[in-house]
């Protein structure tokens, strides 16, 4: 048998050097490398997930094979949300579930090229989180980085015609990891109706937008409602601090949501029954939010000003929990060395990101402000 595709390293476990030399510091390694909330999801998300025992029925359907698409209670409760939020009028029939949206960026460009053979391409930011890319390598698709400008927002004039033709989808992520840059999710919105090109906006960092309000995609496509050829993509990973629990949603275009809702039916992937309830109540809930976002903001603000302290320049993001930085070296690896052998703190080189971050770093403000406060002391500033 001839072997095929060699999956490449991941780009985390490239990291084993520069977390030995971070972990022989005394108080032990700071992990800003990857974006993984740290802090407490709710209480109420905790004690929902345990179950309600005034509500034997709910309790017994938790117990049995979940609904793929989610269930009723949560889906009202991401319909309420986007209405709250974005101002944008939803039904169920917009919205289905994921097992957390790592999964949905990796698995969708498979689905669509089912139901599209004839189209063969990925478009996604040239700066970005790298499970675009490897969604369409995992489906034997073509994947092209579309170019960003200075403020990292995506370069829609930039896309060359003929890789539009072949387009399955387009990716825009907004606030961007690892840039924190805002697009300008209508004019992708209309890009994609011009083009016959359907969009998808992973929001998923949308409670952490620091310049004007939240931004959705739904409501700037086709259409009465503004969801034809646009589904936006959110997850509970970051709002609510629920990574472990594996939440998210996809809503918008009633033709794309269903399709992907039955053919992921097909393939089992379902979120378990007490975590959807579980969902449902965070949802519920905007306090923990804020809470949320002082945190990160404060956060960004000591380590900004850590880095402006070691030498280099940086700019708080337009949204997001990363400070993307520029190395003054302008090599990223070696910046990100420097960090775990000075600093006892391990940052992610920006080529994770893609090749033209190579002169960057992303720091993650996934510790305690007194975790950021020690890497201060450390340097000695
Ligand atoms: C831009 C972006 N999209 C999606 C995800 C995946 O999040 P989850 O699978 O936890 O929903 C992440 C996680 O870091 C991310 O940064």
């Amino acid at each position: 048998m001839t072997a095929g595709f060699v999956p490449p390293e991941y780009p985390y476990d490239r990291l084993d050097d520069a977390r030995k030399a971070a972990a022989a510091h005394e108080g032990g390694m700071v992990d800003l490398s990857v974006g993984t909330p740290t802090d407490p999801p709710p209480p109420e998300v905790m004690t929902a997930l345990a179950g309600d025992p005034l509500r034997p029925d709910e309790d017994r359907a938790a117990r049995g094979y979940p609904t793929s698409a989610g269930s009723l209670v949560l889906r009202d409760a991401i319909r309420e949300w986007t209405k709250t939020r974005f101002r944008v009028d939803l039904t169920v029939d917009h919205i289905a579930v994921c097992v957390g949206t790592k999964e949905f960026v990796a698995t969708t460009p498979q689905w669509l090229k089912l139901r599209y053979p004839d189209r063969d391409t990925v478009l996604y930011p040239s700066i970005a989180y790298p499970t675009y890319e490897m969604g369409a390598i995992l489906a034997g698709l073509r994947p092209v980085p579309v170019p960003v400008d200075s403020q990292w927002r995506l370069q829609l004039d930039a896309i060359d015609p003929a890789d539009a033709r072949r387009a399955l989808m387009l990716w825009v992520n907004t606030p961007g990891n690892p840039a924190g840059g805002l697009d300008d999710l209508a004019a992708a919105g209309s890009w994609g109706q011009q083009h016959g090109v359907p969009v998808f906006s992973d929001e998923c960092y949308a409670e952490f937008t620091w310049d004007g309000p939240p931004r959705s995609i739904l409501g700037s496509g086709g259409g009465a409602g503004g969801t034809e050829g646009v589904v936006a993509v959110h997850s509970l990973s970051k709002r609510s601090n629920m990574a472990g629990m594996r939440v998210g949603w996809y809503a918008g275009d009633p033709q794309i949501v269903g399709y992907l809702r039955e053919v992921r039916k097909h393939a089992g992937l379902m979120v378990p029954g007490p975590i959807q309830r579980a969902a449902a109540v965070a949802l519920g809930d905007q306090q923990h939010v804020d809470e949320q976002r002082g945190r990160y903001r404060e956060r960004l603000e000591v380590f900004a000003s850590i880095v402006e302290k070691a030498g280099a320049e940086v700019r708080l993001p337009g949204g997001g929990f990363y400070l993307w930085v520029r190395a003054p070296s302008g090599d990223g690896w070696e910046w990100a060395s420097w960090w775990a052998e000075k600093a006892g703190v391990l940052v992610s080189p920006g080529s994770f990101y893609g090749e033209g971050g190579a002169s960057h770093v992303r720091i993650a403000m996934v510790a305690p402000v007194e975790r950021i406060e020690l890497v201060a002391k450390r340097l000695g500033l």
